[in-house]
């Protein structure tokens, strides 16, 4: 089986090296010449663990090819994934730029070479498949093909393995020729008995959203639960614990932070909204989460600025992650580059690590005073500020970032930190949907407790 990938981005990319691995031939395209002679190379764009690797392996096996000639590589394919992006469009109203999807659905119709199946995996909103076959059906009128629908379901960090041992495979067409070439090319997790969900195109455009919104949704909940046990004195993490152990909710998706961030979930959760909208179908509830989340980013910078005593002015403020979750150097729409500029505003000087997102991060984040490591960060900082939850944080020496700080304020933003570790450490310790540790309280709780 022959297998084109136009888009050689993070869905294209990924999905290009598995399906090789899964013994297929396939040709990845892209315009970009210098990303196609990276590529050729073994070399990846993109922060991904397992990636490179993988690909360097099927570099070897002649499986995978790359090239900017996207004729060629359509010519001699069976299947034409279109990985192309769909960024949010420039109008601002949140749904999503087709134009990429549409020019390569343009040039596919006129390369194409006998029967062949091209297939969505760009995340495209309900009735896309439809337009690009209407797109192909004008360049092509006698063409033979066939247009499905094949969203993923990839999170950024671990997408390598979520593309090998998926949670499930949607496969949205009516054609019966299709669905059997499909099937083909997912033969290895047919046999794994990986549940395979063969539908309409349109049931899978909304499948792909309906997922992404639900556990934007979740999230959203149970941030908001946190802002409750913070104001009526409860635990979120023991609520989020017990909601969990109850098999019709499960524990994933539940950790209260500072709100979802990255390249899916802000987009597709707007973009569903927008849909809802133009198909006169509101989606409220994705409507409020997109709200709720938004604003969740100024009530993070408040907190830290209260925990601060009321004022950020002239203090020094160390930052420990950036990214939008750990294992990424991915800043889209991270929290970090929302709250830090209000701390900014308010006259506090950032002192900054990241792992993996700073070189990112600079182009976003200006006036930050670039460290490391987090003890660097620690050094002189008037408070502390756990933003991503990258393990190298999880570990710190907390006497020693103490000995280092001028205030012993930390703000953990992820809860990766226990309360019970935190009480004697002379820390004022601020985290989410939990009692704030205070040093004078734990202090008189002890003498209290010993009189
Ligand atoms: C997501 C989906 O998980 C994936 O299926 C889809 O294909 C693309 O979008 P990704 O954006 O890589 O993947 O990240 P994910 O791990 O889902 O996290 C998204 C955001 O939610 C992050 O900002 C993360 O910090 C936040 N999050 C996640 C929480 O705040 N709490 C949680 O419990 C889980």
């Amino acid at each position: 089986m022959h297998i084109a990938v136009v888009g050689t981005g993070y869905v294209g990319l990924v999905s290009g090296t598995c399906f090789a691995e899964f013994g297929m031939n396939v040709t990845c395209v892209d315009l970009d010449k210098d990303k196609i002679k990276r590529l050729r190379k073994g070399e990846i764009p993109i922060f991904e663990p397992g990636l490179e690797d993988l690909l360097k392996k099927q570099i070897k096996t002649n499986r995978i090819a790359f090239t900017t000639d996207l004729e060629d590589a359509v010519k001699k394919s069976d299947v034409v994934f279109i990985a192309v992006g769909t960024p949010p469009n420039s109008n601002g109203d949140g749904q999503a730029d087709l134009s990429y999807v549409r020019e390569a659905a343009k040039q596919i119709a006129l390369a194409m070479d006998g029967y062949t199946v091209i297939v969505t995996k760009s995340t495209v909103p309900v009735g896309t498949a439809q337009e690009i076959e209407k797109v192909i059906r004008d360049a092509r009128p006698n063409g033979d093909f066939d247009v499905a629908s094949n969203p993923e379901f990839l999170r950024e960090g671990a997408a390598v393995n979520d593309f090998m041992r998926p949670d499930r495979v949607i496969i949205g067409t009516s054609s019966e020729r299709a669905r059997k070439v499909l099937q083909e090319i997912y033969r290895p997790l047919f046999l794994n008995e990986t549940p395979i969900v063969f539908t309409k195109r349109e049931t899978a455009e909304i499948i792909k959203y309906a997922a992404n919104a639900f556990l934007a949704t979740k999230i959203t909940f149970i941030n908001e639960i946190a802002d409750l046990c913070e104001m009526a004195g409860g635990d979120v993490q023991v609520v989020a614990k017990a909601l969990g152990l109850d098999g019709r909710i499960s524990p994933k998706f539940l950790h209260a932070g500072p709100g979802y961030g990255g390249s899916c979930f802000p987009k597709d959760t707007l973009a569903l909204a927008q849909t809802g909208q133009k198909f006169e179908a509101r989606q409220r509830i994705v409507e409020t989460v997109v709200a709720v989340n938004t604003e969740r980013r100024e009530r993070m910078a408040q907190r830290i600025i209260k925990a601060c005593g009321g004022s950020v002015s002239g203090k020094r403020i160390g930052i420990l992650g950036i990214a939008f979750k750990p294992n990424t150097d991915d800043v889209r729409e991270a929290p970090s580059l929302s709250i830090i500029p209000i701390l900014q505003d308010g006259g506090a000087k950032i002192v900054a690590y990241d792992p993996a997102a700073m070189e990112q991060a600079k182009r976003h984040l200006t006036r930050i005073d670039w460290k490391n490591d987090p003890y660097q960060v620690a050094d002189k900082a008037d408070a502390l500020v756990i933003i991503t939850e990258w393990n190298e944080f999880r570990a710190l020496d907390i006497e020693k970032i103490g000995a280092l700080m001028k205030e012993k304020i930390l703000v953990d933003l992820r809860n990766i930190y226990k309360i019970s570790e935190m009480e004697d450490t002379g820390f004022h310790y601020v985290s989410i949907g939990r009692p704030d540790v205070k040093p004078e309280i734990v202090h008189l709780k002890k003498v209290s407790a010993a009189s």
